[in-house]
This record gives C-alpha cells, sequence and structure tokens, in this order.
C-alpha cells in the first residue's frame, strides 16, 4: 500500500526526492512528477501504460510562474484565458519554454499548462516551487479517478504517495485549448465552457465540434460493459425497461438534470458499472450547452468500440 497524507509539504518533499504523487485538483487526480526530472517523469508514462508521444500537461502554482521557463512566448489569447481562468479547471497549449524537456512533450514545441484550483494542490506546487508533470492518474485509456480510493484500486504500489483531498469538485478533465493558432481552437470541453471561452476570446474554432488534442482518441475514458446513450430520457427508459426484463443488470445515468452533479458523478457512475458487473451503462445525454459537451463528449468517448 503506497503512503496516504493530507500534508501538502510531505507531497512537495517526495516529488523534490524524484517519486510519484497522485494529487487531487478540482477536476480529476493527476500521477504527478517533478517536472525537470527526466527519470520520474519517464517512470509516469511506464505506470500509465501511456505512449510516449502523448504529452504532458505542466501544473503550476500561479499564472506568474509560466514567464519562468515554461512557455516562451505567453500568446495574447493564453494570458486572456489565464486571466479570467485561473487559478481553475483549463489547460493552456503554448510555445514550450526553456524548462520543458522533451520528455514531457515527446520533442513537440509547444506544452500545456495549468493553475490549478484546488487547495491542497495549489499549496504542494508552491511548497516544490517548480513545474509538476502530471497526466490523470489511471491507466491508459481508463477512467480518470476523483477519489483517492480510486487512485488506490488503479495504481496501488506504483505511485509512492496519495495526497487525498477527497472527492473532486469537478469531476472531468479540464478544458484544453490550442493558443499556438490563430484563432485559439478549442481541443477537449471541459468545466470552462466552449461559451466561456467565446466570451473570452471573441473567436475560438472547433467551440461545438469534435476537437482533438494530441493522443487523444475516440475511445477512451472507457468502462469494460457496453455503454447506450440516448438523447431521449423516454427512449432509454424504455431501453433499460428491456434489458432488466430479459434480466440484464444495468446502470442508469441521467445527466439531463444537474449538470455539475452529473460531471461530479460520471466517474463514479462508471466505475460502478464494472464493479457491479453489470452488463450495459445506460446514459440520457444533456443538451449541448455549457458543461453539457464535456459530458457528452466523455459519455460518447465512453461508448465509442474499443480499437
Ligand atoms: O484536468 C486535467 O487536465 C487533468 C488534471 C490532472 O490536471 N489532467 C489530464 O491529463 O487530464 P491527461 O494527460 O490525462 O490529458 C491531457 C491531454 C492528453 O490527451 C494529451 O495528449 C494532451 O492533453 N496534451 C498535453 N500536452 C499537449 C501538447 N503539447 N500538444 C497537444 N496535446 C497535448
Ligand atoms: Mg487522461
Amino acid at each position: 500500500m503506497p503512503e496516504t497524507t493530507t500534508d501538502p509539504q510531505r507531497a512537495a518533499a517526495v516529488l523534490a526526492a524524484g517519486g510519484l504523487v497522485a494529487m487531487p485538483t478540482e477536476t480529476v487526480y493527476g500521477l504527478a512528477a517533478a517536472a525537470e526530472n527526466e527519470q520520474a517523469v519517464r517512470r509516469v508514462f511506464a505506470v500509465k501504460g501511456r505512449p510516449a508521444d502523448h504529452p504532458l500537461i505542466v501544473h503550476l502554482a500561479a499564472a506568474e510562474q509560466v514567464l519562468d521557463g515554461w512557455a516562451e512566448p505567453f500568446p495574447t489569447s493564453a494570458a486572456a484565458l489565464a486571466t479570467s481562468c485561473w487559478p481553475g479547471p483549463i489547460t493552456l497549449l503554448v510555445p514550450a519554454g526553456p524548462r520543458v524537456g522533451p520528455w514531457i512533450t515527446g520533442g513537440r514545441t509547444t506544452v500545456g499548462l495549468r493553475v490549478p484550483a484546488h487547495p491542497l494542490a495549489t499549496r504542494m506546487l508552491e511548497a516544490f516551487g517548480g513545474g509538476v508533470a502530471a497526466p490523470s492518474a489511471n491507466r491508459f485509456g481508463r477512467v480518470s479517478p476523483t477519489t483517492a480510493a480510486h487512485v488506490l484500486a488503479d495504481l496501488g504500489d506504483d505511485v509512492d504517495l496519495i495526497l487525498d483531498g477527497g472527492e473532486c469538485p469537478v469531476g472531468v478533465e479540464s478544458t484544453i485549448v490550442d493558443c499556438t493558432v490563430e484563432p485559439a481552437q478549442l481541443l477537449r470541453p471541459g468545466a470552462i465552457t466552449p461559451e466561456q471561452v467565446k466570451a473570452i476570446l471573441g473567436d475560438v474554432a472547433g467551440a461545438s465540434g469534435p476537437g482533438r488534442a494530441a493522443g487523444m482518441l475516440a475511445s477512451h475514458y472507457a468502462p469494460r460493459c457496453t455503454v447506450t446513450l440516448f438523447e431521449s430520457r423516454q427512449e432509454a427508459h424504455s431501453h433499460l425497461e428491456r434489458l432488466r426484463s430479459a434480466g440484464g443488470r444495468a446502470v442508469w445515468f441521467d445527466a439531463t438534470g444537474d449538470l455539475a452533479g452529473a460531471a461530479r458523478t460520471l466517474y463514479t457512475a462508471l466505475r460502478k458499472a464494472d464493479l457491479d458487473g453489470a452488463l450495459e451503462f445506460v446514459a440520457v445525454l444533456p443538451p449541448p450547452e455549457g458543461l453539457g459537451y464535456a459530458i457528452r463528449d466523455r459519455l460518447t468517448k465512453a461508448a465509442a468500440p474499443r480499437p
């Protein structure tokens, strides 16, 4: 069993010693390593089972740090989003500065930067001082963890320390905006909504389309059971009734009401389907607006056929 703590100083010390820390953020738990420690970052890829060309996000304590060698330059679109949204659930792709090693970006010239809004993450990042590279703390292609228990179930002893910050309040991964192109392009919808990004930048590409960050596969965030999606609650319900009357075990997920609640509980529900040995996960999609975009995106990926 890995050590578990609520002490951000302890987590910073483990990072400084080259260890791997599962860190809470407002979105999902990250598998964190000191960004400038090549060996530690390579271990993150190995533990996740992630191909080396899928780059990691670098997390910073505060927006002022981007010019300490993490971004060069920091584009105006990124500055506008950082001012309005950081600390918060948005990752900005910008030209990589000299402190960003090729082990983080897979040799790309861009880097994803994020200042998370979680009190324990902030205190850990402040105590550590530098950049912290972290993907979501799940094995490659599986559902992201939103509690310390999820991390433990997925990674076990492959992580050195779990910084337990309770349940992640947002529950889905950060919004990703590519600020290296003009106009900026939305690559992954999240809790900073496409409407918000558009309002801040004026012009943004892909705000309603299926954007793609590097290594974003059509099938991702996937449980083992079948995921069936419906636009109509009534059709979903009839499908559920048919399944149950045929003796099939199913998990019901209605994402049409409380969007924030649906986002927060989505990954726990997908995990539950597998834990319960359910045959099917039956979900009603929310309308494509606001946080609904992110929920639709993750549900669609969970439902896509595995490669
Ligand atoms: O909310 C989040 O973003 C969480 C927490 C821990 O911060 N992190 C997260 O990381 O979801 P990850 O690695 O699971 O997803 C980041 C996505 C990946 O698809 C990665 O390939 C893409 O962002 N990405 C990162 N840096 C990139 C870059 N320089 N160019 C293109 N895509 C990039
Ligand atoms: Mg991930």
